[in-house]
């Protein structure tokens, strides 16, 4: 580790600790303590995952670093002060947002996602991409989650940070999320390495249906077993958790997850009229496409057949169908 680095990481550690002081203990983190137990937060989860406070100052962060004797390029560097263009003067990146450590696999603090209060823009401002933080490979959680990923053999995928901290105060210690990017391939290769089994449980809205259908073919396809756990529409975990409680999180949604493929039914369905002829006919076709994806035989067959009854068709005519979709792809 280079010296520069140690120092980058070391000021990361002053400032969680600092951040998380100020939110649990003093009366300038009141406002944002009480917004996080409104919102279901307990002390346990704000412990457990050192949620703090950044206060409403442009100096702060600056002043208590350089006085501990952290060179301004490297605090600059971190991502955790700003350089003014016009003046050169530097500027705190987080002011008075909820601060959310962000973990590397040992449990080193490498970044913040600091989330404002109100309506502030953007919702949730990250640390840049710096030598230690490399969005496109962390996962939210992971060093955490892991012993319970290997012990259960199965991971839980979600959207965003309250999702798996809400999703922990229910008993689901399994999750893990992306940095507000979607998944990618170095992500992909993180769990795989990890797990075979995926549940991907993102907010049931336009924007986590399609990221699920795109997260779940990138799993698919680097062979994970992959589900989907469902909730009711406009609702993401976290929404769920606070409205329905954590039984009825585990039971009615993680536990009756469904797998890739009757997910991808309900996903080809959303937005047709099935009786209406034309979008009929698209739906059928795009689950022969789904169907002659499959490489299990019986599993080709049950869903064929399962076509063939709802829309009274032959399963002579669906299979004929499929073969031709299947060497029209190859
Ligand atoms: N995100 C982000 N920047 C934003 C909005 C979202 O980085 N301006 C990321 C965050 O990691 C967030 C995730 O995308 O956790 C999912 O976004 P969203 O569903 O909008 O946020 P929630 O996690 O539901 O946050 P909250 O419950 O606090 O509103
Ligand atoms: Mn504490
Ligand atoms: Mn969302
Ligand atoms: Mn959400
Ligand atoms: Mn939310």
């Amino acid at each position: 580790v280079s010296p520069e680095i140690g120092q980058m990481l070391e000021a990361h550690e002053l400032l969680r600790k600092f951040y998380h002081h100020l939110l649990v203990n003093t009366k300038d983190g009141q406002h944002a303590l009480e917004y996080l137990l409104n919102r279901g937060f307990t002390m346990e989860s704000i412990d457990k995952f050192q949620i703090g406070y950044s206060l409403n100052s442009w100096d702060f962060v600056y002043k208590f670093l350089t006085k501990r004797k952290f060179p301004e390029e490297v605090i600059e560097k971190a991502g955790l002060i700003i350089r003014r263009e016009k003046d050169g003067q530097f500027f705190d990146r987080f002011r008075d947002r909820i601060m959310f450590p962000i973990f590397d696999r040992n449990g080193q603090t490498i970044a913040f996602s600091g989330r404002s209060l109100g309506a502030n823009e953007p919702k949730y401002l990250n640390s840049p991409e710096t030598v230690i933080f490399n969005k496109s490979k962390i996962l939210y959680n992971f060093h955490l989650a892991r012993p319970h990923i290997k012990k259960f053999q199965q991971a839980i995928l979600f959207e965003g940070f309250a999702d798996v901290i809400a999703a922990d105060r229910a008993g689901v210690e399994n999750g893990v999320a992306t940095m507000g990017t979607s998944l990618t391939d170095e992500h992909v290769s993180a769990l795989k390495r990890n797990v075979q089994s995926i549940t991907i449980c993102y907010d049931s809205d336009h924007a986590g249906i399609e990221a699920a259908q795109r997260a779940g073919e990138m799993l698919s396809a680097a062979g994970c077993q992959i589900r989907v756990a469902l909730m009711p529409d406009g609702m993401d975990p976290d929404d769920y958790i606070k409205e329905f409680g954590k039984e009825k999180f585990r039971k009615e949604v993680i536990d009756a997850s469904v797998t890739f493929m009757a997910f991808k039914l309900l996903y080809y369905r959303r937005g047709k009229r099935l009786h209406d002829e034309g979008d009929r006919l698209l739906y059928i076709e795009e689950v022969l496409a789904e169907i002659s994806k499959l490489d299990n035989a019986v599993e080709k067959d049950h869903y064929l057949r399962q076509l063939a009854n709802e829309f009274s068709l032959s399963l002579e005519a669906l299979n004929e169908q499929q073969r031709q979709v299947s060497f029209a792809e190859k």
